[in-house]
């Protein structure tokens, strides 16, 4: 079964096709970062325009590149949410057009159930896992059962961790997207420099929140540019090393808690902020005193890409789901709404 996904949920146009849920024969993703740079972060509505010059010639790349026509396509699948409504409006309208002239099955996928299902592309964990999604929208915990079948454990009460990334990137001028910059940086800094907090909530809360967090270091900031803050000799690098541990310190905490808390399986982390190799590195320590198995994604399948949602579409379209033209983009759309497969 060959699925062409298309992923056009916020500002990278992406189109892939996978063989069978798991053989990746293209992934082919338009960044849109240089459009979106001047500004800071995505302007929404400049989002949906790219999308809409972008998205043909990106799906007409990753037909070429996997060297299939449309006619070999058993279906396509579209992210349908959570996302920016303008940028998923261009996704799922193509690929309806698509589905309808070509005569092909349609399936609506949801974003979060793609980032889970991420890791199929070039791995097999067994089920059940403990997935933990964190990326510039959503940093949660779910239980993975089995192919859709997600019990959300916890998620950000506020900020996602990667928009905590990208808003301290501002702060500190290090520009967006700010994930890679603040690691970069953070290369040359002291992580234990400065002590900004870390939301715990309570001991057995398994949410997250990064907002008190951002805006600690934003008044540390002002204080230093002030001059006013303690330690004269504090670099830009030491204040993104000490914010990136706290958010660290927080996700494999809470990680290995939700671990734990299903029973002790195996982890997987994907999302955009998985790309991170301070993460990595942390979590890697943390199992192997523990004796965990935790699964990445390669960073081309942690960030938004049109592969991992080829392989939800495989798995909803091989369980008999279909979409039709009927169907719509949910700009928020809590994984517990998908239906079982
Ligand atoms: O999954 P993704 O591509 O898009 C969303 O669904 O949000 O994730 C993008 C987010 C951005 O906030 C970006 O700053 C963050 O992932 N990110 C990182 C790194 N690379 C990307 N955060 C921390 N460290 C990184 N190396
Ligand atoms: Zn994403």
């Amino acid at each position: 079964m060959i699925i062409l996904g298309i992923d056009t949920s916020c500002d990278d146009t992406s189109a892939g096709v996978v063989e069978g849920g798991r053989h990746v024969l293209s992934n082919v993703v338009q960044s849109q970062v240089k459009l979106h740079h001047p500004h800071g972060g995505v302007v929404p509505e400049l989002a949906s325009r790219e999308h809409l010059k972008n998205l043909m010639p990106v799906v007409r790349e990753a037909l070429s590149r996997a060297k299939v026509r449309m006619a070999d396509l058993n279906g396509i699948a579209v992210t349908v949410g959570p996302g920016l409504v303008g940028s998923l409006l261009v996704g799922l309208y193509y690929a309806k057009g698509l589905a309808y002239v070509h005569d092909i099955p349609l399936a609506a996928i949801n974003h979060l159930e793609g980032h889970i299902l991420s890791i199929f592309l070039e791995d097999a964990p067994p089920f059940p896992f403990v997935a933990l999604t964190v990326s510039g929208g959503h940093t949660s915990l779910y239980h993975v059962k089995g192919y859709g079948q997600y019990t959300q454990m916890g998620q950000t009460l506020d900020d996602a961790a990667g928009e905590a990334f990208d808003k301290v990137s501002r702060i500190l001028g290090l520009g967006y997207p700010g994930g890679s910059a603040i690691e970069n940086a953070s290369l040359d800094g002291l992580n234990d420099r400065i002590k900004f907090p870390r939301a715990y909530l309570s001991s057995e809360s398994l949410d997250f929140s990064f907002s008190g967090l951002k805006t600690a270091v934003s008044l540390f900031v002002k204080k230093w540019r002030n001059n006013q803050a303690e330690g004269d000799d504090v670099t830009v690098s030491d204040i993104a090393a000490s914010f990136q541990e706290a958010v660290i310190d927080v996700l494999v905490r809470k990680v290995m808690m939700a671990r734990e808390k299903a029973g002790g399986s195996s982890i997987v982390v994907a999302g955009g902020v998985a790309c991170n190799k301070r993460l990595r590195a942390r979590l890697g320590e943390t199992a192997s005193v523990e004796d965990v198995e935790i699964y990445y994604p390669r960073p081309a399948y942690c960030t938004d890409n049109g592969a991992m949602i080829a392989t939800a579409g495989y798995h909803r379209l091989s369980s008999g789901e279909r979409a039709d033209l009927s169907a719509d983009v949910r700009s928020k759309f809590p994984i517990q709404d998908l239906p079982s497969i």
